[in-house]
């Protein structure tokens, strides 16, 4: 059964998605380093995933690196019409857990081709800048993603982990449709992001949604307001991100099926005006 209650943001203004969407980083190995123990157990949950009627999907080519992606294609290509595949290029893998920036530009059409190739595509729906490079002024690395765009390898272009300044920067390069930051009942240093977001209707995507699963936990922050409505707090953590803004896309991760069962659950959720406050003003 489709998913009947999440109501859609449209994506650059033409790409139709359901305003919860899937995070993919989790179902490669632990560290997101090298392949999970059973490769069929994540394809099972991506099946699913869109089976349930959910059509964005956020992966990235440094997940695994490629194991993500070729998770994805392995287990829905040929895609259905309406599956919005955001990926993202701009980080280098040395190790478990380690991410270092890379943002120049040949480095950017690089990561562009591979991601083509493993998720068996002549065009990235949404192309997101991982996050800004040091080294690398913002303005070269997204005049990078524009040149792929105009070579129609591209559709649309996010950027991620950016500051306000950084976001005025790259809407002066090219048109962007996104911003993904962190972002959670917890967490909120990113604000400013979401305003400038809401004010220039651009998608906001709030990753680490959960907190690594703390918002989750019984007993945590969410659990009383949880209790009242026979929801999970993970569904109250995320029930708050869909109702704090039109423009919030959450894209919760897991690598289990129950939890994005438990996780899609959240749309069902109508939180009251008092209750949106009081969580409001608990973090
Ligand atoms: N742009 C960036 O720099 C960036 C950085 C990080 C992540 N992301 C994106 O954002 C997505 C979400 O972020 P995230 O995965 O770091 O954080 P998250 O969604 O807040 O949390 C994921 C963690 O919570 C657990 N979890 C999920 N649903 C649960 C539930 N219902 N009950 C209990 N535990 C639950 C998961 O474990 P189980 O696997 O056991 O469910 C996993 O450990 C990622 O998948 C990725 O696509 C982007």
């Amino acid at each position: 059964m489709e998913q009947r209650t999440l109501d859609t943001f449209a994506l650059g203004g033409d790409l139709e998605v359901k305003r919860l969407g899937f995070g993919a980083m989790r179902i490669t190995g632990d560290g997101i380093w090298g392949p999970p123990d059973d490769p069929e157990e994540p394809k099972r949950l991506l099946r699913r995933v869109v089976e349930r009627g959910v059509n964005l999907i956020d992966t990235a080519d440094s997940y695994g690196p490629e194991v993500s992606e070729e998770l994805i294609a392995e287990a829905l290509h040929p895609y259905p019409d309406d599956l919005v595949i955001a990926t993202k290029a701009g980080l280098r893998r040395t190790g478990p857990g380690e991410w270092p920036r890379d943002a120049r530009p040949e480095r950017i059409k690089e990561c562009c081709e591979g991601s083509l190739r493993r998720l068996r595509l002549d065009r990235i729906d949404v192309y997101q800048l991982h996050a800004p490079d040091p080294n690398v002024p913002i303005e070269e690395s997204l005049g990078a993603m524009r040149e792929l765009q105009e070579q129609g390898k591209v559709r649309h272009i996010g950027v991620s982990n950016v500051s306000p300044e950084d976001l005025d920067r790259a809407r002066a390069v090219v048109e962007v449709v996104s911003a993904q930051c962190r972002f959670s009942l917890t967490d909120r240093a990113q604000e400013p992001v979401l305003d400038a977001c809401e004010q220039a209707g651009l998608a906001f995507i709030p990753w680490f949604p959960l907190a690594t699963g703390d918002l989750a936990k019984p007993g945590g922050p969410v659990d009383e307001i949880a209790r009242a409505h026979d929801a999970t707090p993970a569904q109250v953590a995320l029930a708050w991100l869909l109702q704090r803004s039109p423009v919030m896309l959450p894209i919760p991760g897991t690598s289990s099926i129950e939890h994005f069962e438990e996780n899609l659950g959240a749309a069902e959720l109508r939180l009251s005006d008092e209750e949106m406050a009081s969580l409001g003003a608990a973090a």
